[in-house]
């Protein structure tokens, strides 16, 4: 472990550097960002969320599971808005059995008398076995998971999101339901998916899109409003993975090309000075009449909340992946957590 680096240096090293300090012991431990994760994890963690989905269907399954883990506490830290993420995360750990405690609003918190974030989540690792986080600010949870490495606290931090940065947990819950769709269809190497929307600032599409170099002979099709796309750090990322992508602007060009599509929202609570407006985003939503040029076993996913990318119709059609994909963040999360404290063993054999 890189113990006595200062921050400055640890945080501009590239993402496969900094993975070993992520590690404890070999094992998993901070869920920080996507590129820690290489294919033998995520084959790793797809099985085992299917095995949990599996033992969870009986009662003897669900005691089983609640014992893993009983007498651990997580703290969920959320101070950016979450539905999805929070609560999953707040099922996952009670699936296993552990306590949860909640900070969603620091108006009641130590913060307003002037105790730096910092300060407030070191505080929690006195408290708790596990720290759950979503914060507005890129690399926040990269520096807490730095701070408690640094100070000798074995307490891990799980990113729950990061500004416009990274929602790794998220990207592994699209890998997982990639999986499941394409389980009989090859897996996903080969697969083309075309992500869409406001690609600059979606974290979801980042963080996956830096898990699908994982598999092989995969294409992206980057399908986004001029000053939205892609940034050039995941572009160049891409490229020296050799992961092949193309960038578009007529979303119904590519539909007919593609395995999975994947939409997203236009993410304005990133604006400087309302510059969302000028764009015309409904060239980037999902038409009715796009259904027909679909291929016939493609999927069509969405991290949510939607807005009118894709119409509530289309809820119906069985390519329509995302009320899935909200049920596979569960699992996936109870998995990464039983994995985080080895007992992803115990869980296989059982
Ligand atoms: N829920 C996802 C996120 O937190 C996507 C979104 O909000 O648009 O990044
Ligand atoms: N997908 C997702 O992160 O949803 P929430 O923002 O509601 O947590």
């Amino acid at each position: 472990m890189m113990r006595g680096i200062e921050w400055e240096t640890f945080r501009k090293l590239r993402g496969s550097k900094k993975k070993e300090y992520f590690l404890r012991n070999g094992n998993i431990f901070h869920v920080i960002m996507s590129q820690q994760f290489d294919r033998k994890f995520l084959d790793e963690i797809c099985e085992l969320a299917t095995k949990i989905r599996g033992i969870s269907k009986g009662n003897k399954g669900v005691r089983f599971l609640q014992s893993l883990l009983q007498g651990k506490r997580a703290m969920l830290y959320f101070v950016q808005p979450s539905t999805r993420t929070f609560l999953s995360f707040m099922a996952a750990c009670q699936i296993l059995g552990i306590q949860c405690s909640e900070v969603r609003d620091t108006s009641t918190s130590s913060e307003v008398k002037g105790e730096s974030q910092e300060d407030t989540v070191r505080t929690f690792s006195s408290y708790v076995d596990l720290i759950i986080m979503r914060h507005p600010q890129a690399g926040f949870a990269e520096r807490i998971a730095f701070l408690l490495n640094q100070i000798g606290r074995p307490v891990p931090v799980i990113n729950a999101g990061s500004g416009r940065d990274q929602h790794p947990t998220q990207a592994l819950l699209d890998i997982y339901t990639l999986h499941r769709s394409f389980e009989n269809y090859g897996g996903i190497d080969g697969k083309k998916i075309a992500f869409v929307g406001d690609l600059l600032r979606g974290r979801t599409v980042r963080s996956l899109a830096y898990l699908l170099r994982n598999y092989k002979g995969v294409k992206l099709y980057f399908v986004a409003p001029k000053d939205l796309q892609m940034g050039e750090d995941l572009k160049e990322y891409l490229r020296e993975q050799s992961v092949d992508f193309e960038e578009k602007d007529d979303l119904e060009e590519v539909i007919p090309l593609v395995d999975a599509v994947y939409m997203t929202r236009i993410q304005d609570e990133y604006d400087e000075a309302g510059e969302s407006k000028r764009i015309d985003y409904s060239k980037y939503h999902f038409k009715r009449e796009y259904l027909k040029i679909l291929p016939p076993n493609a999927i069509i996913m969405h991290p949510l909340p939607r807005r009118e990318e894709i119409p509530v119709e289309i809820d119906e059609d069985k390519r329509a992946m995302y009320w899935r994909q909200v049920r596979n963040g569960m699992w996936v999360r109870v998995a990464l957590i039983a994995k985080i404290f080895r007992k992803d063993r115990d869980i296989m054999e059982y």
